[in-house]
């Protein structure tokens, strides 16, 4: 490595490369407990059937979550660390290269032998709430609203000053930046807090060959401009769940679906080979994650009046909790749930995109063999089981309303909010972030439920109850 002047230095400290930091007539009773012939004509839904999972070993999955090489390029370690500076907080307790770097980060070796420091899972999946760190809650706060390639870019400035372009550490950037120049003017959010998996995942595999898993030149297919945002469903409920992902796509076999966000850096399908043999340790390790409780006072009288309200009008969508739980993993149609529709019509519309889409997992290397994952996108929104829901704000697939009890009540959910993105500063009365309303979009800061996909509308099986109901709803909801 070269001589490094202070002013390389400054430029190292400007690149964060991913700054670390989801035609209603209301039926009566929407939520009773359904016959299995659904006798009201009202509620349109399909029950998703369970399909056998890989058993693997949880401590090898964590292990490797945290540790693994699963994503095999990034930045030189050395480089990395004069740009962010040592992280003294090591949340996770790794050792090591990696007891100095932020948790969503792991220092790995690339296949030419050069350390690198890749992304790992933890970006989008662990937060923090009420002050504690949390393994598989979804990451509220990250800012997607910046164009990543202009980081990636200040990067390579200083990479290239570094080590030279003949490096080996230069060799191991590139596909890492090659990947960033391709996602990052096509993932960027209106928000910060709403994440662009879904649009990212389709461009991975516009840019991929579904059998060979190898980079493309161009994209094989047009890639649309709009990026329809997602919140990120916490890792706790996968346990009870029969598909994946908010519209429920992701079904068969899940451990093949979590290699999509591997392609960002994979070279080809040998490596996809090793990853899913592993990975099915890491879904061991997901499923053993429990919900964090409620750290506040709960009035358990008032919770328990709550509890009847719930077991009248919510759990025949969302299930039954305490004892003996049940989760009955329904995907609501669109024309029950009236929530945002634009997620779910992405993959159910007739569109040359959608078809691809479909086609490149179901007919390539990600739908053959014997764990094959299959997309269906039958339109809708899975009804989530509700363990740890006081955690998980905001809600809705989109995360576009940010407390439970604007959930419940449709009509004074804020147009345009803004929220500090502190993980203390959470409300006890509404459950969920205390929030602004503003009149319009002032910043990135603000959520602007009037764009496409970030609407707050639908889900209004709360408004007819009484403030006395919902009070107490919310109070037993706290006990999930
Ligand atoms: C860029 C952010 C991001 C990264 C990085 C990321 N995910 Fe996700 N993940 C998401 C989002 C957003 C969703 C929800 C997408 C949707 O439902 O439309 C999701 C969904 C999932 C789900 C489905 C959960 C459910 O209940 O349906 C699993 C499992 C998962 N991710 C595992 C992983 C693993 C393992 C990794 C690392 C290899 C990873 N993710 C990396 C953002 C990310
Ligand atoms: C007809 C089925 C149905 C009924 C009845 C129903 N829900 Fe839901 N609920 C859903 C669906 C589907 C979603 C996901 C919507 C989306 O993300 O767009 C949801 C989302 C939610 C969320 C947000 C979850 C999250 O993680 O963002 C909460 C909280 C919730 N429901 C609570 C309730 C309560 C309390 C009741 C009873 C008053 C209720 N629901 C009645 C189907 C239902």
């Amino acid at each position: 490595m070269k001589y490094i002047s202070s002013k390389i230095i400054l430029i190292l400290l400007g690149f964060s490369v991913v700054s670390c930091s989801s035609s209603l007539s209301e039926p009566d009773d929407p939520g009773g407990t359904n016959p299995p012939d659904n006798p009201n004509p009202d509620i349109n839904y399909t029950e998703i059937q369970p399909y056998p999972q890989r058993s693997g070993d949880p401590n090898k999955g964590y292990e490797y979550l945290i540790n693994g090489d699963y994503m095999n390029t990034g930045i030189p370690y050395e480089a990395f660390l004069l740009g962010y500076g040592e992280d003294e907080t090591n949340v996770l307790q790794r050792e090591g290269d990696n007891s100095v770097i932020p948790h969503d980060f792991t220092a790995i070796n690339a296949e030419n032998g050069a350390r690198v420091v890749a992304m790992n899972c933890l970006q989008c999946h662990s937060s923090s709430i009420n002050g504690e760190f949390k393994i598989g809650l979804g990451n509220y706060a990250f800012d997607f609203t910046i164009n990543r390639a202009d980081q990636v870019q200040l990067a390579s400035t200083a990479i290239s000053y570094l080590y030279g372009t003949d490096s080996k550490e230069w060799e191991a950037f590139e596909p890492f930046k090659k990947s960033l120049e391709i996602l990052g003017p096509r993932t960027i959010t209106e928000t910060r807090g709403v994440n662009p998996a879904d649009k990212t995942t389709f461009i991975l595999t516009a840019y991929r060959d579904k059998n060979t898993l190898e980079q493309l030149d161009n994209p094989a297919i047009a890639i649309p401009d709009e990026v329809i945002p997602s919140d990120v469903p916490a890792w706790w409920l996968l346990k009870k769940k029969n598909a994946l992902f908010f519209h429920g796509i992701g079904r068969k076999d899940y451990a093949r679906a979590m290699i999509t966000m591997v392609l960002a850096t994979i070279k080809d399908v040998d490596k996809a080979i090793e990853v899913d043999q592993k990975f099915k340790d890491i879904l061991a390790y997901i499923k053993t994650i429990e919900p964090p409780k409620y750290p506040f006072d709960i009035n358990s009288s008032l919770a328990s009046q709550g509890e009847e309200v719930f077991l009248k009008k919510c759990t025949g969508c969302h299930g039954t909790y305490g004892n003996n739980p049940t989760y009955p993993n329904k995907l609501i149609a669109l024309n029950t749930i009236g929530t945002d529709p634009a997620l779910s019509n992405f993959y159910s519309d007739n569109t040359p995109q959608a078809n691809y889409f479909k086609d490149w997992f179901n007919t390539g290397w990600f739908g053959q063999g014997e764990n094959s994952l299959e997309v269906i996108a039958d339109g809708g929104y899975i009804a989530p089981p509700l363990d740890g829901i006081w955690a998980t704000a905001p809600y809705f697939h989109n995360g576009s309303v940010p407390t439970i009890e604007d959930v419940l009540n449709s009509k004074n959910r804020p147009k345009y909010w803004s929220r500090t993105y502190i993980s203390t500063d959470y409300n006890t009365e509404k459950v969920g972030w205390n929030y602004q309303r503003v009149n319009s979009k002032i910043d990135s800061n603000t959520y602007d439920t009037t764009l496409k996909g970030y609407g707050n509308q639908g889900h209004s099986f709360g408004d007819s109850l009484t403030d006395g109901e919902r009070t107490a709803l919310l109070e037993y909801l706290k006990t999930l």
